[in-house]
């Protein structure tokens, strides 16, 4: 009933044109309602039932999350909605100014950061004409200043082949671009001998469970020259818009602190550095090969 109440009035706000006190209020809310675990899944079902939701579906950035069109949660395709600010396809006028407000919030912006600052790191590493990995790249948008350069000391791997598209017509003969589960790809590099400077890996640390984690930096570490870096980003249980992600987006992540990146670091032999984003929303651990 508490919850109905809410909503209604959130809605009421909303076809009042009041959005942009309307989301935030409705995302702090759900940000305290899904910390109790017990109550939350009744709040987010309440939610779904509720006609706000489907008001709220008209942002095309929260319909895209929620819809999944590859099938899987958290696709580049999403991704790129966050870094260029801009919906896809066509929007109704509510659906364009709700995507104006939730591609602002705190989560979306640690996305474009996350990018701001993977960008000059790979581009040092590519001028210095290291070895780098990339596992689950994505579109590789952090490579966006290297386009039209020769990236033959650049491998990207990603399940997706949507994706691998676009890294292809991007980056065209160059870049040594592998179709693949990243945990297979390594297996095979390690077996061969292969042999990376940098390894580095965004997005994709939140879907995986503690065991695929291990699993992750075991494989890494084997594939690392000696003095090589192996670097993540992993999004905080801090953020404002868990609930909302959860709940709206329908995109669920493994949130962790840097202690638990720490942990992992160090159960694979790795020395650790981590730090935080300025919106707190993500997790950086840079880890040093020990040779
Ligand atoms: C959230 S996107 C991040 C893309 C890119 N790294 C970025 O930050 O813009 C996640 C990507 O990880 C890929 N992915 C997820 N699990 C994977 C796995 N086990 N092996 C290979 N790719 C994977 C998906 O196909 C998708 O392209």
């Amino acid at each position: 009933m508490h919850n109905e109440r809410f909503f209604d009035q959130t809605l009421a706000m909303i076809e009042r044109g009041n959005s942009g006190a309307a989301l935030p209020m409705l995302a702090g809310k759900l940000y305290n309602a899904c910390t109790d675990s017990a109550s939350w899944p009744q709040t987010r079902t309440a939610l779904r039932q509720h006609p706000l939701h489907a008001a709220l579906m008209e942002d095309p950035f929260s319909a895209y999350s929620a819809l999944r069109p590859r099938g899987y949660p958290g696709d580049a395709g999403l991704i790129d909605i966050i870094y260029d600010k801009t919906a896809p396809g066509p929007a109704t006028d509510l659906g364009r100014e709700l995507f104006e407000i939730t591609v602002q919030f705190q989560a979306p912006e640690g996305v474009r950061m996350r990018r701001a600052h993977a960008e000059p790191l790979v581009t040092s590493a590519w001028r210095q004409g290291k070895r780098i990995l990339v596992l689950a790249c994505g579109h590789f948008r952090e490579g966006a200043l290297l386009i039209g350069q020769d990236i033959s000391n650049i491998t990207l791997v990603d399940q997706d082949p949507i994706s691998l598209d676009v890294v292809h017509a991007n980056h065209g003969g160059s870049a040594n671009i592998v179709a693949a589960n990243v945990f297979r790809f390594l297996r095979a590099a390690a077996l061969r001998g292969d042999s990376f400077d940098l390894i580095y890996t965004l997005g994709l640390t939140d879907y995986l469970d503690d065991r695929a984690m291990r699993m992750l930096h075991r494989l890494a570490k084997a594939c690392l020259a000696p003095g090589g870096t192996f670097l993540l980003a992993n999004f905080l249980p801090a953020h404002l818009g868990t609930g909302w992600m959860d709940a709206v987006m329908d995109w669920h992540l493994i949130y962790r602190e840097e202690a638990d990146l720490e942990h992992f670091a160090g159960e694979a032999g790795f020395a650790a550095r981590t730090w935080r984003d300025p919106t707190n929303s993500v997790a950086w651990c840079e880890m040093k090969h020990p040779g």
